[in-house]
């Protein structure tokens, strides 16, 4: 490289700009909860909007700069490993493109304000697999005395999910939420509906079935609909179509 009469003033404006900066006060830190599904971007927000003259990101545990940037400067990169993988935008947010379970760690912001009031701000990053599609299978039907019992099982291959389930709609009022669903129907009761949603903090997925009484469920509620709808359109069109 090679700087000559002004350039050189710039440069050395530009090494010993950092330490001219004065902190005034350290704000009590934020913390932010992050969620991100694996492969997907997320974005670390500076949380207060404002007026800055430099960021920070760190890696907490190490205390690892990531980046570090004068605004409307070039930043510096701390860390070749990411190169390509991630992005400070001018206003301070860091993008982090294809996220991967081990990017799951603390984040520093150190956001100095042009007032000199530094702002620290601290993201808990979670990279969660994105929940597969969960099928509810009828383990269970049992009819008795015109009451039902059905035992539904919500099945995924996603290991470490909660369960909710839905009746109608509403969430239901089963005290302990898992794979296995029990419901004793009164006679008189019939839903239109079970839903079972399975979720990480990052993503959920569900799946629905209906009750068809007396005691059993379908994957569709319009099965028994359209067989009569057959029954009854088919000669209809058939009569329409001879002469
Ligand atoms: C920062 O800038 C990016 C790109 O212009 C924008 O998408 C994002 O919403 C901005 N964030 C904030 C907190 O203003
Ligand atoms: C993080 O995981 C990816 C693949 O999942 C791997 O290629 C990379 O080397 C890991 N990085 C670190 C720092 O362990
Ligand atoms: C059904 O009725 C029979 C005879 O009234 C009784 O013995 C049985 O316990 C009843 N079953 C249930 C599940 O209520
Ligand atoms: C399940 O729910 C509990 C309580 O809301 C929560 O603490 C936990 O992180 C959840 N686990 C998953 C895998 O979503």
């Amino acid at each position: 490289m090679c700087y000559r009469g002004k350039e050189w003033y710039l440069v050395l404006e530009l090494l010993l700009l950092p330490q001219l900066f004065r902190v005034n006060s350290i704000q009590a830190r934020s913390e932010h909860r992050v969620f991100a599904v694996t492969g997907s971007t997320t974005s670390l927000d500076v949380p207060k909007p404002g007026s800055y003259q430099r960021f920070a990101w760190i890696y907490l545990a190490d205390s690892q700069k990531i980046v570090e940037t004068n605004v409307n400067q070039q930043p510096t990169w701390f860390q070749p490993a990411l190169q390509g993988r991630i992005h400070l935008e001018n206003n301070g947010t860091l993008n982090i493109y294809r996220v991967q379970k081990n990017d799951s760690t603390e984040y520093l912001l150190q956001a100095l304000e042009t007032s000199g009031v530094e702002q620290e701000s601290l993201f808990l990053l979670e990279v969660h697999d994105p929940v597969s599609k969960p099928v509810i299978k009828a383990e269970e039907k049992k009819e008795e005395n015109s009451s039902c019992y059905l035992k539904l099982l919500c099945e995924t291959s996603s290991k470490s999910v909660n369960y909710t389930w839905y009746v109608d709609s509403a969430l239901s009022q089963q005290e302990h939420q898992n794979a296995v669903f029990e419901i004793p129907l009164k006679p008189e009761y019939h839903p239109k509906s079970f839903t079972c949603k399975v979720s990480n903090p990052a993503s959920s997925q569900s799946d629905k079935v209906y009750f068809i009484p007396p005691c059993d469920v379908a994957r569709s509620s319009g099965v028994a609909w359209i067989a009569t709808w057959l029954v009854v359109m088919v000669p209809v069109v058939l009569s329409l179509l001879l002469p």
